[in-house]
């Protein structure tokens, strides 16, 4: 277990945008980084207003917004309008697009194109890709190229076929190492954070004094320095399988379902709208609109 001071503080003042050099901040400081995904400019204004300190537009969103049933199918140029309307809504926390399954695998030349996309085209402040093997070399590229990259170690959704499916990772020690020098050789690459998924917290415990760089955890303990949930978990708004580490902090579908319905509702009983709802005419307008009708074409 991590012996740093876990200090409860306030999150840093709105206006003044989280940097690379305030997230090293913050871990030398021991003050958690709250992150969260968001994918449309509403969920921007939310995790805005809530003072997060980093937002991903992940490739989740294939399966919480898009209907896919993987992050798998979801092509750069859904996830760039996704990102750039996030973009719109965001002025603190960093934002940080997910680079999309098939989008940076194949050279370095591709990742550096793709990740120069999300910064032109989405105005990301950073880029995050998943594993690590040949995603090592491709964040370095994209690092030597001028964006930052955040990794992604242990479960990488793009990757769960091979990995046996949506399960933990690193729960055995030769495992468990592999997952620890994936998230190493992507420090020394130039990633400037790395999100750690579904791993046991004892190697968490273990990965943690030998990180220079924020790691951000999902189902990877409280040693962390930040954790990272999707938005639409959190909140209850997706209805798909949750994993273990999801906690549900309120039930938000529950309550869109019950909005919507009472709509329906007194649509189909003339409830509404009300008075309240329309606009009004004046009566002398109305008058002389009726003998303009009448004239020129009268009821049937
Ligand atoms: O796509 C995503 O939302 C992610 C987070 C779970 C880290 O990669």
């Amino acid at each position: 277990m991590s012996a740093r001071p876990r200090i409860a503080t306030a999150p840093p003042a709105k206006g003044k945008p989280v940097t690379l050099s305030s997230l090293t901040e913050r871990k030398a400081l021991g003050e958690p980084i709250a992150m969260v995904t968001a994918y449309d400019y509403p969920g921007a204004q939310v995790a805005e207003e809530a003072g997060v300190d980093v937002v991903l537009v992940g490739d989740s969103a294939a399966m919480t917004v898009l209907g896919y049933p993987s992050t798998v199918p979801v092509s750069v140029d859904e996830m760039l309008m996704l990102t750039a309307a996030v973009r719109r809504g965001l002025r603190t926390p960093m934002l940080v697009g997910d680079l999309p399954f098939g989008s940076y695998e194949a050279s370095d030349e591709q990742a550096i194109a793709t990740a120069q996309r999300f910064v032109k085209e989405a105005g990301c402040d950073a880029v995050k890709l998943e594993r690590g093997g040949t995603s090592v070399q491709r964040a370095r590229a994209i690092v030597e190229a001028g964006i930052p990259v955040m990794g992604h170690i242990g479960l990488t959704p793009q990757t769960a076929t091979a990995l046996g499916g949506y399960r933990s990772q690193g729960r055995t020690a030769d495992r468990a190492l592999e997952v620890a020098r994936d998230a190493l050789a992507l420090q020394e690459a130039g990633c400037f954070a790395i999100v750690i998924e579904a791993i046991p917290s004892d190697l968490t415990d273990e990965l943690m004094p030998r990180l220079e760089i924020p790691a951000i955890g999902i189902g990877a303990g409280p040693s962390t320095d930040g954790q990272v949930l999707v938005m639409h978990d959190l909140l209850g708004i997706y209805d798909g399988h949750a994993a273990r580490f999801v906690k549900r902090f309120a039930s938000v579908r529950e309550e869109m379902i019950a909005g919507v319905r009472a709509y329906a509702e007194e649509v189909r009983t003339r409830r509404y709208p009300e008075p309240e709802h329309g606009y009004t005419m004046a009566p002398d307008e109305l008058a002389r609109l009726r003998e303009l009708l009448a004239a020129e074409a009268p009821a049937t």
